[in-house]
């Protein structure tokens, strides 16, 4: 059969003899990299010296004093002041893969040797092909009909193509619901679905949100009928005016709340019988629960329109059905993503399937079982510092006295200096502190050396 010259290229022995001794040369130097440590006294300054230099360049100083030195050991990381962390935020869940994993570095080594850094929606080199296959085809494994995948290159631009396919579709409706507490991204769109007033401060509105409250798991039914209740007063309120529903199953940013089937299908009901697509933003959840996508968790499948993903998926993309197909016009972009990048979301994508991650007993139900046992073992111990905890799957979350929030937000900057990475979510009087672990190299006995370090965390602050 006829070949390419890239064929001939990637496939050349030197090529596969460079690539080994990369391996080698990574391997031998990450296995130095084996647990906590504290910066090295030589490189404080120099250190101190580029944050400050960072925080002029970029206009206000970082939100921890991160920055990596570009190698790391499964969930651990290595910072460029010579300290190792475990990565437990995973870059606010992204690092899926931890840092510098081989099988990942070998991906994007094909990538980066590939013609050009990006690939766009004009000019895109073949590997887009598989993927898109292994997306739409995992998407619609169970009935989902979300079968067309457009990449792009960021969670809120994957929510803004959802928005315009919805918008365009049901025009001249123009109004969305949303979750009370949601987030959707920091676009000028998304600034006004996310619902947080901060974020879009001084900004001028781009569109109609009517907010829903959320699944109150400790009021099962009374959840429910009160959002059907509110969905459909504003229906009344603006007839024909509700274009599409933005549905976040587990709310991430605001620290991990878990939604319901139930919940979920009662306000899907109520969509369906007035013509309002249902959008489910997968940007944070994507391979975070025991199925790669959340709604298949749930059982959605088959009311999903339009489904966005990001993220832990490396690429971000959104995903519609036939009916909601754009017209010409409506959407494009120069960037899909670079080589590099596609090569890795395949790679980790293949990676998530093809192992034992999913499914009920799988890596993710694992590490989640261990997590939550430990941090109920210390909630016990100290009741009045912690409860929880929260989340599901690979989503873990706590809330630190009592969620007070100014006490959440120095408990974490307490925890990164002693050596593990997470972040704050949600707000008073329910601030959380989260966790996105790096499902594909986390091992059990990860979670109980971070869980020691919250302890004594915790233990040390009043
Ligand atoms: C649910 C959800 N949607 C959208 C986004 C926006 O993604 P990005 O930051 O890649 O634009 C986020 C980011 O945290 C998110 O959690």
């Amino acid at each position: 059969m006829a070949k390419t010259v890239a064929e001939g290229f990637f496939t050349d022995k030197r090529l596969k003899e460079a690539k080994k001794l990369i391996q080698e040369a990574l391997k031998e130097h990450q296995s130095k990299i084996t647990g906590v440590k504290a910066a090295d006294e030589g490189l404080k300054e120099s250190y101190t010296e580029l944050l400050k230099k960072v925080a002029d360049y970029r206009g206000g100083a970082l939100f921890y004093n991160y920055l990596g030195s570009g190698i790391g050991h499964g969930p651990l990381v290595e910072l460029a002041d010579g300290s190792v962390k475990y990565d437990f935020i995973t870059g606010i869940g992204v690092h899926y893969m931890g840092h510098s994993h081989p099988g990942v570095i070998e991906a994007q080594i094909d990538g980066a040797v590939s013609n050009t850094v990006m690939n766009g929606h004009l000019q895109q080199n073949l590997d887009t092909a598989r993927l898109l296959e292994l997306l739409s085809t995992q998407a619609c494994k169970n009935g989902a009909e979300v079968k067309n995948v457009f990449l792009t290159t960021s969670g809120a631009m994957a929510n803004e193509n959802a928005f315009k396919i919805i918008l365009q579709k049901r025009t001249p409706a123009s109004r969305f619901f949303a979750f009370e507490k949601c987030f959707a991204g920091r676009t000028l769109g998304m600034a006004w679905v996310t619902d947080k007033a901060a974020y879009r401060q001084g900004l001028p509105k781009t569109i109609d949100v009517d907010y829903i409250p959320f699944y109150d798991a400790n009021d099962h039914q009374g959840s429910i009928d009160r959002a059907v209740y509110a969905m459909k007063k504003s229906i009344t309120r603006f007839p024909g005016g509700h274009a599409g529903f933005c549905m976040e199953l587990i709310q991430g940013e605001n620290g991990s709340w878990v939604g319901h089937k139930d919940f979920f299908e009662a306000l899907i009901k109520v969509c369906q019988e007035n013509s309002i697509s249902v959008f489910i933003d997968e940007v944070q959840t994507f391979a975070r629960t025991n199925k790669l996508f959340t709604f298949q968790y749930f059982g959605l499948d088959k009311h999903a329109d339009v489904v966005a993903i990001g993220k832990n998926s490396q690429v971000c993309a959104t995903f519609f059905k036939d009916d909601h197909k754009p017209k010409p016009g409506l959407m494009s972009q120069t960037f899909t993503g670079s080589s590099s990048q596609i090569a890795a979301s395949y790679y980790v994508i293949n990676e998530i399937v093809n192992g034992d991650y999913m499914g009920e007993g799988g890596k993710i139900d694992k590490l989640h079982a261990r997590f939550k046992s430990n941090l109920e073992k210390i909630a016990k111990k100290h009741p009045e510092k912690l409860s929880g905890p929260f989340g599901i799957g690979a989503m873990v979350a706590m809330s630190v006295f009592k969620g007070d929030e100014a006490k959440t937000k120095a408990f974490t900057f307490k925890l990164f200096e002693n050596g593990v990475l997470s972040f704050m979510a949600g707000g008073h009087p329910t601030a959380r502190v989260r966790f996105l672990m790096p499902v594909l190299v986390t091992e059990e006995k990860h979670i109980d050396e971070v869980c020691s370090i919250i302890e004594k965390t915790l233990e040390a602050m009043e």
